[in-house]
């Protein structure tokens, strides 16, 4: 059970105050019947809400997939830059969803943003093996000694030996190589950490898949959408 105004204000339909205005214009309807008083307990699951005669679709999560621009912050809250949450219409923020795990604030891609913290926590504990993919660019050549050492697992600047990664070699030339990088975990600056560790850096990053969930292409940078119930479902499967 919860306050009738807090379910209708996290759906994003207005202010707690706003909602007790439509209360006091008799514009709420619970099960067919219409509203007296705004701080009523209802089960959200298990009734009818109308707003000016229109059904409210109520749901507790939601699931986002954003195209990352470079530039934001992967958090909630930052004091000098903007975040990813900033760039949500008003109606997703009013769900206080969070990233699923971070992207460096020049990296770009596969973002995924929920209120569900269970699913998050299962999508970023490494013990699930949560795929996630990567496109880089890298400042030298890339070869079979580089693959070998991502296959054995890297060991970081801090001494922390990563799993076995997998490097894929799209192309490689003195000035710039292109590669797919396959990771399961998500330290702090991984990728960059562990190019660095074989004297090479990375000067483009995007995240093109996480968990067998491609970036939708037909997302610009800076762009998001819901998940759809197959996406979602591909993702509870872990
Ligand atoms: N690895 C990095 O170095 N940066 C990211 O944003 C993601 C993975």
């Amino acid at each position: 059970m919860e306050r009738l105004d807090k379910i209708i204000a996290n759906l994003g339909y207005g202010s707690r105050k706003e909602v007790k205005a439509f209360v006091k214009k008799g514009l709420i309807e619970v099960d067919g019947v219409i509203v007296k008083d705004n701080g009523i307990n209802v089960d959200p699951e298990n009734v009818s809400i109308k707003i000016n005669g229109e059904e409210i679709l109520y749901r507790k999560y939601i699931y986002l997939m954003m195209n990352k621009p470079a530039g934001v912050i992967s958090a909630t809250h930052d004091s000098r830059d903007e975040t990813v949450i900033d760039l949500l219409e008003v109606d997703h923020q009013a769900f206080n969803p969070f990233p699923v795990g971070r992207l460096d604030k020049d990296t770009v891609g596969l973002l995924l943003l929920t209120n569900d913290g269970d699913l998050n926590h299962r999508l970023i504990a490494p013990k699930w093996h949560v795929d996630k993919v990567y496109y880089a660019k890298i400042n030298k050549n890339v070869d079979e000694n580089d693959q070998k050492a991502f296959k054995e697992g890297i060991v970081l600047d801090d001494g922390y030996k990563c799993l076995e990664a997998k490097l894929d070699i799209i192309s490689s030339a003195e000035e710039e190589s292109e590669v797919k990088i396959t990771i399961q975990e998500g330290k702090f600056h991984q990728i960059k950490r562990m190019f660095e560790a074989l004297n090479k850096q990375v000067v483009y990053l995007k995240r093109e898949e996480f968990g067998g969930l491609p970036l939708d292409i037909e997302l610009e940078e800076g762009e998001y959408r819901e998940l759809t119930e197959n996406e979602l479902a591909l993702l509870k499967s872990y």
